[in-house]
């Protein structure tokens, strides 16, 4: 497998989603039957789908936690926090994901767009920060009330809401070199166009994942397979004596 070389002063930009966590047992979302773990996304992630039925989505974002608990990083996750330690300062990496696995495998420089499994927030958006919580909730009534009186929702970012920290994403995203695409089927926005912002800006862009993604012809590289069997050892940084 020829190797992507990397010269030790650029920045590389990462962006992942489901596809690097289903080695580790996480299914992607979008399944062959178009449902998520069994459930229609209007009926567990949207704004709506909140103020409509708080137990149900409670119940399916407590699945999802007890799921993400007991699972462990897989060789993707490890080869991108092996590669933030060469690139120190320089390297930046983005998930769509909700599960905590690249930072169990030891990524640092880490911004979960999509929200945080292990955590939670108040649904009136009162000001105090989401919390941690790995609690796996039983039951509505088992869900603590922030001290403000709102009920605790979990910290995702449900279809129809902007995705968390776009000003800082676009930042790294105009540093960086090297844009690195794994596991996602470019078919939500935004991140879907970051490809394109990248490209626009002519930098390399490189796909990681065992089918073409809806937005492949904005990659400048394709690579079929599976993130866990192709990213150790793909990405070379050069040696300054090297340039
Ligand atoms: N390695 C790499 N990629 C894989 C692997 C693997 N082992 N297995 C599957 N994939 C790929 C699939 O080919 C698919 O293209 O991962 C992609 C998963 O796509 P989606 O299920 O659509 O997940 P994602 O793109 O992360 O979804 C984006 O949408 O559902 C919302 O908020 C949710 O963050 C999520 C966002």
């Amino acid at each position: 497998m020829k190797k992507i070389l990397v010269r030790p002063d650029d920045s590389v930009f990462v962006l992942t989603g489901a596809g690097i966590s289903a080695e580790s047992g996480l299914p992607a979302f979008r399944a062959s039957d178009g449902l998520w773990a069994g459930y229609r996304v209007e009926d567990v992630c949207t704004p709506d789908a909140w103020r409509r039925d708080p137990a149900g989505v409670w119940a399916f974002y407590a699945a999802r936690r007890d799921a993400g608990q007991k699972a462990l990083p897989n060789p993707a996750h490890t080869a991108l926090a092996e590669l933030e330690a060469q690139l120190p300062g320089r390297f930046f990496l983005c998930t769509q994901n909700v599960d905590d696995l690249h930072e169990r495998a030891g990524s640092v420089n880490l911004l979960h767009m999509h929200g945080e499994l292990a955590k939670s927030r108040c649904e009136r958006e009162c000001g105090r920060p989401p919390v941690e919580d790995r609690t796996v909730y039983r039951a509505l009534d088992d869900v603590p009330r922030c001290p403000c009186g709102g009920r605790l929702r979990p910290h995702i970012v449900f279809f129809g809401e902007i995705p968390l920290e776009m000003d800082r994403i676009q930042d790294e995203i105009a540093k960086a070199k090297l844009m690195l695409v794994v596991g996602t089927s470019g078919s939500v926005y935004p991140a879907a166009s970051f490809v394109h912002w990248a490209r626009q800006r002519g930098e390399r862009t490189v796909y990681i994942g065992p089918e073409e993604p809806l937005n492949a012809s904005a990659f400048t590289h394709v690579l079929e397979g599976k993130a866990g069997e192709l990213l150790p050892g793909l990405i070379h940084v050069e040696n300054m004596s090297s340039n």
